[in-house]
């Protein structure tokens, strides 16, 4: 039952770097992303078309992709929060073209307002032509449903409101369904009965975990995935990450910890650890801290 094959697609150049208060230089940006998939990643979320007085850090979007060079089979995705950001993620042509969008909701109301400012009906309704526009400009359309395993303003989030949302999202043609524990307090059996939830709409290779690591619970929580077959997970070097509107929100668990974790396992990622474990130090050295990532300390270190 556990997968012999799992994909990670990394976030660290969004979700890692998009709440850094001071801003990360362009050309760093595309250089991580080189970094990375130079270390065999393949799936890269690179950047997000948000407005820029929400989220400065990544008001340099298009000149990150247009400046990243594109390996042949890899898949480039950015967030587009409405049709504003979809239209700006298409307007450079070729040259800054995603593969995939992400549109991004949440299982809670509170978290929903918090972040992109609309309850979670509206933000259906604003994404439904994002979805459908992005569908028709050949691209593929994940979601994140943030809040899966609580929310910072509502509490206890249930497995039935998390259902709600991904049956929502398939409605509107929404192709992969990516659960997201926004501030890691989901435990194991409980990651387990809301992914159960998007099984019942989404084929296995068509969902995915996304999990912070504030409480320490995300490698816990992969293998809780992999029990249930799902192959497929979020993660971030050098454990970077959180979310500017999720008080308390830590780094998305980090690409190192779970490709040693994977490794040990016996299970294929194609990731190059210790290309990996470079990437990581490259970008805590520019943001001056040491990596969060247990592995990626100790493999520096050693
Ligand atoms: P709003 O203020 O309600 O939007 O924000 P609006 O439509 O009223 O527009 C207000 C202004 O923003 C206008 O400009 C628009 O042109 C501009 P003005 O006339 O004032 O000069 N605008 C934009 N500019 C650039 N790109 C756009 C865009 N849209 C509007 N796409 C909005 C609504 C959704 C835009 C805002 O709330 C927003 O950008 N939110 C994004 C927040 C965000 O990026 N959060 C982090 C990512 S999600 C995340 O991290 C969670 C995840 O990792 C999973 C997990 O862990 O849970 C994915
Ligand atoms: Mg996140």
């Amino acid at each position: 039952m556990i997968p012999d094959r799992v994909t990670l697609v990394e976030v660290g150049p969004r979700d890692g770097l998009q709440n850094e208060k001071q801003p990360v230089d362009t050309a760093v940006k595309i250089d991580l992303v080189h970094r990375l998939q130079a270390a065999g990643l393949r799936e890269i979320e690179v950047t997000s078309y948000v407005s820029p007085k929400w989220v400065p850090q990544m008001a340099d979007n298009a000149q990150v992709m247009a400046g990243v060079y594109r390996k042949a089979g890899n898949r480039y995705s950015v967030l587009v929060p409405n049709m504003l950001g979809l239209q700006a993620a298409l307007a450079g042509g070729d040259a800054t073209r995603p593969d995939e969008v992400v549109v991004f909701g949440a299982a809670s109301q509170a978290f929903s307002r918090r972040n992109i400012n609309c309850s979670i009906e509206e933000s259906i309704e604003r994404f439904a032509p994002v979805v459908a526009a992005a569908r028709e400009a050949g691209l593929k359309v994940r979601s994140a449903i943030s809040c899966a395993l609580g929310c910072p303003y509502q509490g206890e989030v249930t497995p039935d409101e998390v259902e709600h949302l991904v049956k929502l999202f398939k409605q509107i043609g929404v192709h992969h369904c990516g659960v997201a524990d926004t501030i890691g307090v989901g435990t194991p059996r409980k990651v387990q009965a809301v992914m159960e939830r998007a099984l019942k709409h989404y084929p296995v290779q068509e969902v995915s975990g996304h999990f912070h690591d504030t409480y320490g619970q995300a490698l816990a929580n992969i293998y809780a995935c992999l029990e249930l077959g799902i192959h497929t997970f979020d993660t971030s070097v050098a454990g970077l990450g959180g979310c500017p509107y999720a008080k308390g929100a830590t780094g998305n668990v980090a690409t190192e910890d779970v490709v040693f974790m994977l490794q040990g396992m016996g299970i294929d990622t194609g990731i190059d650890l210790d290309a990996l474990v470079d990437a990581g130090g490259f970008i805590s050295g520019v943001l001056g801290r040491p990596p969060v990532s247990r592995a990626g300390k100790a493999l520096l270190t050693k």
